[in-house]
């Protein structure tokens, strides 16, 4: 299958590729498009041969659901019975936007589209071409990120040109994604509300709403014992090809120990990357000896961290990496989304300095 590559750049959402991309889902094809977190891959929500060729696109296993993508709050009620109050107050808060809601599902959602389960996970995102393309394609598109299954979530069209090549049938290319770290999941089907996976939407943002959301204790979890309840957090993901070690403390000590582990591991014949920050990366271009030193950021500017993260780990695989160190992030607001992607990255391998 040829892969159409076909720009939609200018911010405003031009109609004829749209349209073209929402005839092809129309029609059980697949396409990617860009939503304001990461690069989605497309289908047919409501059409079980769309999910099965979704899961065969990004060799992914079919018992982890796909996100339910709509492009009008009224939609919620053919997808998901019931929708409770706070489903009501968190979508005139956060709608459309980064945040992904569980709900019990209707039987229009077929059981591919949820991986068997009886709930379904909700999105109305912010993107003005991903609200377009959405519409274009009948108003409900199912899409996990457009990565193959166990790389990094796709933050341009070039990585999910990278991936998907050959095996979806077109590629909107709407330039960088503006968050980069894929939507906040809270299920609202449980006693309280949960998050199963941190992202933009903080806790404390949702709490400002909803009185009280409890976090899904593997989120943070170092020793990686517990059983995350969202099925696709217990897959391996965002994984690069060499090996990536978190290392926490002070600055000034994680600075030096990493900058001592880099030298050893080079010693060895080792390719190593750094993960820095802006603070820090001139340390690390002078004493490291490390062949990359990136920074993600300011740590005063978690949201460009968010921004580069996959981006970096992608990069460190291009450029062959075998041995990768990163420093570590704040364990609450977006940090919490931040450190949980990096823990899920690096196998949960963290060294305190
Ligand atoms: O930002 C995003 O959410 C992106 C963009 C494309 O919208 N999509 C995305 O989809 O990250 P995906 O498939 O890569 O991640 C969906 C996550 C998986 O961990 C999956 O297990 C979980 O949502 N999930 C989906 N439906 C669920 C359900 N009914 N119950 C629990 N977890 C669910
Ligand atoms: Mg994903």
């Amino acid at each position: 299958m040829e892969t159409k590559l076909i720009k939609i750049d200018g911010g405003q959402p031009e109609a004829e590729p749209i349209r073209l991309a929402g005839q092809i889902i129309k029609n059980g094809g697949l396409v990617a498009f860009p939503t304001e977190t990461v690069y989605g891959l497309g289908g047919d929500a409501l059409n079980p041969d769309s999910s099965r060729k979704i899961y065969e696109a990004k060799g992914r296993p079919s018992d982890n659901p796909l996100i339910v993508h709509i492009c009008r709050w009224e939609d919620i009620y053919k997808i998901a019975e019931p929708v409770p109050e706070e489903a009501r107050k968190l979508a005139k808060a956060f709608w459309p936007g980064p945040l992904t809601m569980i709900l019990r599902k209707t039987d229009l959602v077929p059981q591919e589209t949820t991986g068997g389960l009886s709930t379904v996970a909700v999105r109305f995102p912010a993107d003005l071409r991903a609200l377009a393309f959405i519409e274009a394609a009948g108003g409900f598109v199912a899409a996990p990120s457009a990565n193959a299954s166990g790389r990094p979530s796709p933050t341009l069209a070039r990585y999910v040109q990278e991936d998907m090549d050959g095996r979806i049938e077109m590629i909107l290319d709407g330039g960088e994604v503006g968050i980069g770290l894929e939507s906040t999941i809270v299920d609202l089907t449980g006693a309280e509300p949960m998050i199963l996976r941190p992202g933009f939407i903080t806790k404390e943002m949702l709490e400002e709403v909803l009185n009280t959301v409890e976090v899904d204790k593997t989120i943070l979890d170092v020793d990686c014992r517990l059983r995350p309840k969202a099925p696709g957090m217990r897959y391996k993901h965002y994984a690069p090809k060499g090996t990536l070690s978190i290392v926490e403390g002070a600055s000034e000590t994680v600075v030096r120990s990493i900058c001592e582990k880099s030298r050893s591991a080079k010693a060895c014949g080792e390719r190593v990357g750094i993960i820095a920050t802006d603070e820090t990366v001139q340390r690390y271009l002078t004493d490291s000896q490390a062949d990359s030193v990136k920074s993600a950021g300011s740590r005063s500017d978690e949201a460009a961290v968010g921004r580069n993260l996959y981006r970096i780990l992608r990069e460190f695989d291009d450029e062959g990496m075998t041995v990768m160190y990163a420093e570590s992030f704040a364990e609450h607001g977006f940090g919490q989304a931040i450190m949980n992607r990096l823990l899920k990255a690096a196998g949960h391998r963290v060294e305190i300095v």
